[in-house]
C-alpha cells in the first residue's frame, strides 16, 4: 500500500487542471441511453460519470481514492463506490454498461481488472476503455512523464487493452482519436 496516493492529494484541483469535456462521444462509444446500470470504474470525481446521469439507472463511481470520490458524492445523481478495480463488490452481470476513462494504467493489476469489469458486465451489455493512445508521441512524452512523476503508470497501446477480452462472446473494436481510443467491448448473449 503507497504511502501517499497522488489522487488523494489532487482531488480538490483536479477538475481545474482536467476539466469535463463534451459528453457526446462517450454516450455515442457506450450506446446510451441504456436501460440498467452503468459503472465508471476508476470514476474519480465524477468529472465524466456527472453526463451519465439520466442516461442509465443507478450511476456508480468506482474508485480507490476516498478524496476523489468525495468530489464525486456533491455531483448529482452519482452513488460513490470505494473499491479496487481488481476486485469489484459487485454481483456477475450487475452493469448494462461501464466505461473506464483514463484510468486502466493508473491501476495496478491491470489484467485482473479487465476480468472484473467483463464479469460484471450484463450479457447484451457493453463496456468502453478510453485511454490515451500509446502509438502517439505526445502519449509516449505523457507516459514519461507519468513515470518520472514516480505514477506507477503502465500504458498499454489500444491492441493490447482488446487482447485482455479474449472471450468467444466478446465483440471488441478500437476506435481511434487525435490522442485517445476507444475500446469498446459487446458482451453477446448465449
Ligand atoms: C486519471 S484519474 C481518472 C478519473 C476519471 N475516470 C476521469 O476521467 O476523470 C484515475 C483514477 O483511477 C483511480 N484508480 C487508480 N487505480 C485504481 C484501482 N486499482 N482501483 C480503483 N481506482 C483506481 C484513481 O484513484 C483516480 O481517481
Amino acid at each position: 500500500m503507497p504511502i501517499f496516493d497522488h489522487f488523494d492529494f489532487l482531488a480538490p484541483f483536479y477538475e481545474t487542471f482536467i476539466p469535463p469535456k463534451a459528453p457526446e462521444e462517450m454516450w455515442a462509444h457506450a450506446d446510451l441511453p441504456a436501460t440498467g446500470a452503468l459503472l465508471d470504474a476508476g470514476g474519480g470525481t465524477g468529472r465524466v460519470a456527472q453526463y451519465m446521469h439520466g442516461k442509465a439507472h443507478p450511476v456508480i463511481v468506482a474508485d480507490l481514492s476516498c478524496k476523489m470520490l468525495g468530489e464525486a458524492r456533491q455531483k448529482d445523481g452519482l452513488r460513490p463506490v470505494c473499491s479496487h478495480t481488481e476486485k469489484l463488490p459487485f454481483p456477475d452481470g450487475a452493469f448494462a454498461r461501464i466505461i473506464m476513462v483514463d484510468a486502466l494504467h493508473h491501476v495496478v493489476d491491470q489484467r485482473a481488472t479487465t476480468a472484473e469489469l467483463w464479469r460484471t458486465l450484463q450479457p447484451g451489455g457493453r463496456l468502453v476503455i478510453e485511454e490515451p493512445d500509446l502509438r502517439t508521441f505526445v502519449v509516449k512524452l505523457l507516459a514519461l512523464a507519468e513515470k518520472l512523476a514516480l505514477m506507477r503508470s503502465h500504458f498499454l497501446s489500444p491492441p493490447r487493452i482488446a487482447e485482455l477480452f479474449p472471450y468467444p462472446n466478446a465483440r471488441v473494436r478500437v476506435e481511434t482519436g487525435k490522442f485517445n481510443a476507444w475500446v469498446i467491448v459487446e458482451k453477446l448473449k448465449p
